[in-house]
């Protein structure tokens, strides 16, 4: 139970059991909104839940890019909240590590299933349902991958690059309603990243300008401004969220 005054405000925030997504949905109850969470595990998605508080926050147990999965997610908040203010789209993949030449089309296939035609299915439903009449907004979890090459995660940064740019054509489509803005973070220390500073955070950490790894609080507090009155005039836009890291571009 959370003592924090209700907000009036509801998210869906996908992929929410852990990580960034579960950093975003707890600034949203933090400040009073009802959130609901998606992921694939039913037991993570129920342990988040109690965490975050069931009298506030629900789960819906479902893969991102199936359509039927989709449409149950929007219904339920609806069903639940009675409405649906904000959209996050996070859950994403990153299956393969290798050069580009290599790459198994249906791998890239599956990735951008995942990270694009997902999220564009969750807008398209969240603007059906609540957002085309009432407003809201929207926040895509992007990538620094998809604005610089990042070497052997090719189809991920390809994806993130077009999650970017799908944050522009809803923001013009979507405007002036509801405000569609994405965030590109660096290396936040979650299960997914893990491999990229396991044993070595030391290490991985001293290429920052702002001396550590990001935490999934830090992505939290971006999806928060962004979903707040404070960016009310901020849309189509890609908040890099990254302790500086592409300060370095250019030293050499
Ligand atoms: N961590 C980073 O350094 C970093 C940097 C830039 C961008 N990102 C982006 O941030 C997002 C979240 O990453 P994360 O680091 O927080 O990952 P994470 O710690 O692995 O958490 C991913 C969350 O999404 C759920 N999930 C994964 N695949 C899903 C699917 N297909 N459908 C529904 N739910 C799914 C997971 O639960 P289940 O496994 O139970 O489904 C979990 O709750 C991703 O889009 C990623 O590309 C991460």
């Amino acid at each position: 139970m959370t003592s924090v005054e209700l907000s009036g405000r509801v998210a869906l925030v996908t992929g929410a059991s852990r990580g960034i997504g579960y950093g975003v949905a707890e600034a949203f109850v933090a400040r009073g909104d009802r959130v609901a969470i998606t992921g694939r595990n039913e037991d993570a998605l129920k342990e988040a839940v109690d965490r975050l508080g069931a009298d506030r926050v629900v789960g819906i147990a479902g893969k991102a890019h199936d359509l039927d999965h989709q449409a149950e997610a929007v219904e339920r908040t609806m069903a639940a909240f009675g409405r649906l203010d904000f959209l996050v789209n996070n859950a994403g993949t990153n299956p393969v590590f290798g050069p580009m030449a290599d790459l198994d089309l249906n791998v890239a296939r599956k990735v951008f299933e995942t990270n694009v035609v997902s999220a564009l299915g969750f807008a398209q439903k969240t603007w059906h349902a609540w957002q085309k009449e009432n407003g809201g907004a929207i926040v895509n979890i992007a990538s620094v991958a998809g604005i610089a090459p990042s070497p052997f995660i090719g189809a991920y940064g390809v994806s993130k690059a077009a999650m970017i740019n799908l944050t522009q054509q809803l923001a013009h489509e979507f405007a002036p309603r509801v405000r569609v803005n994405a965030i590109a973070p660096a290396v936040v220390k979650t299960k997914f990243a893990q491999a990229l500073y396991e044993g070595r955070e030391e290490e991985a950490a001293a290429s920052y300008p702002l001396g550590r790894l990001g935490v999934p609080s830090d992505i939290g507090g971006a999806a928060a401004f962004l979903t707040s009155e404070q960016s009310d005039w901020v849309t189509g836009q890609t908040l890099v969220v990254d302790g500086g890291i592409f300060l370095n571009a250019g030293v050499g």
